[in-house]
């Protein structure tokens, strides 16, 4: 009997790809970079299930290219704001994706690059390799404290609660926080306490970014809500880089609006290398690896291969978000 085919759009862990090879008729994209849109419709002709990454854009035409026996779209990863899940759901095509695996490495990226901006780290090694550090510096490279300081963390979901745990359990931090709806776990372990957008920004030392990108969320950092920020406050993002409007966190961070910047998710992704959010000082940018980890990227393998298995074998998906 033939088996299902699949394609899965990248290389990704070994411990997933071959659970897949031994199960279905695999096509696995050995690219460095994604497909093209091309490749990609070309390639999921046919297919009872794709095992995608964020890179995809999987809508109508995704659907239409794949045919009437594609039964699960399953992604690499817990956001999936490159997927039309209405329009899967009229399909009937169910949709997974990865959360909890993910959650301790994002929460520590997000506070490497609170402390690498508050300590100005790259900065200071930028310094270094440039040849201009002659001797110990009693002004040098002067930077914030965290201890005891106000954090702000703007969607308090899995990610930012265990994010909100480092930062009140290791450095005495004051937790405020926005979500859709109350966090009670929150507010009694930690004293998080809920308030409005504008006064989590007027009030926080830090502002932390764990959202879910949508139409609500888009754009939400744009120039207004710098402008209430505090002119030293640091601003990171770990979530997605369309969740802040670019062009004005770049003169929030020239003009000193705001003090400085960690991102691990720019908007576009990846910037050019001349994009100017890489050259400020103020701003440090990772190449969107918050789940970067090897038990974190193996645990996520598995979760994407199990619902890949449970679609097309009509059973409900171990994560589901349709
Ligand atoms: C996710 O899972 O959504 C991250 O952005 C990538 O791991």
């Amino acid at each position: 009997m033939s088996r299902p085919k699949v394609f899965v759009t990248r290389k990704f862990p070994a411990v997933g790809l071959e659970r897949i090879s031994s199960s279905f008729d695999a096509d696995i994209w050995e690219g460095e970079l994604p497909p093209s849109r091309e490749e990609l419709l070309k390639r999921i002709q046919g297919c009872s299930g794709v095992l995608t990454m964020l890179s995809e854009k999987v809508d109508d035409e995704f659907f239409d290219a794949a045919g009437d026996q594609l039964k699960v779209v399953s992604q690499y990863a817990v956001g999936y704001n490159n997927i039309d899940v209405e329009s899967a759901k009229r399909r009937g095509i169910a949709v997974g994706n990865t959360p909890g695996a993910l959650t301790n490495a994002t929460a520590d990226l997000a506070f490497a690059l609170l402390i690498a901006a508050a300590r100005r780290i790259t900065e200071a090694h930028d310094y270094i390799h440039d040849g201009k550090w002659k001797a110990w510096e009693p002004l040098g490279h002067i930077g914030w404290d965290l201890e005891g300081q106000t954090v702000g963390i703007v969607g308090m979901g899995r990610i930012g609660q265990t994010f909100a745990k480092r930062c009140h359990g290791g450095w005495g931090m004051n937790v405020l926080y926005t979500a859709r709806s109350p966090k009670p776990d929150a507010e009694q372990e930690l004293a998080a306490k809920r308030v409005s957008f504008e006064e989590l920004l007027e009030q926080s030392d830090f502002v932390s970014v764990h959202c879910d990108l949508n139409e609500e969320t888009k754009g939400m950092f744009d120039a207004a809500a710098f402008k209430r920020m505090k002119s030293d406050a640091i601003f990171i993002n770990t979530a997605r880089g369309s969740i802040h409007v670019q062009p004005d966190l770049i003169d929030a961070l020239k003009s000193g609006q705001i003090g400085a910047a960690g991102l691990d998710v720019t908007d576009p992704e990846p910037p050019s290398v001349d994009d100017e959010i890489l050259h400020l000082p103020n701003c440090v940018v990772a190449p969107h690896i918050g789940s970067a980890t090897r038990s974190t990227r193996d645990a996520m393998a598995n979760i994407a291969v199990d619902n890949l298995e449970a679609g097309i074998a009509g059973k409900p998906l171990r994560c589901s978000v349709t």
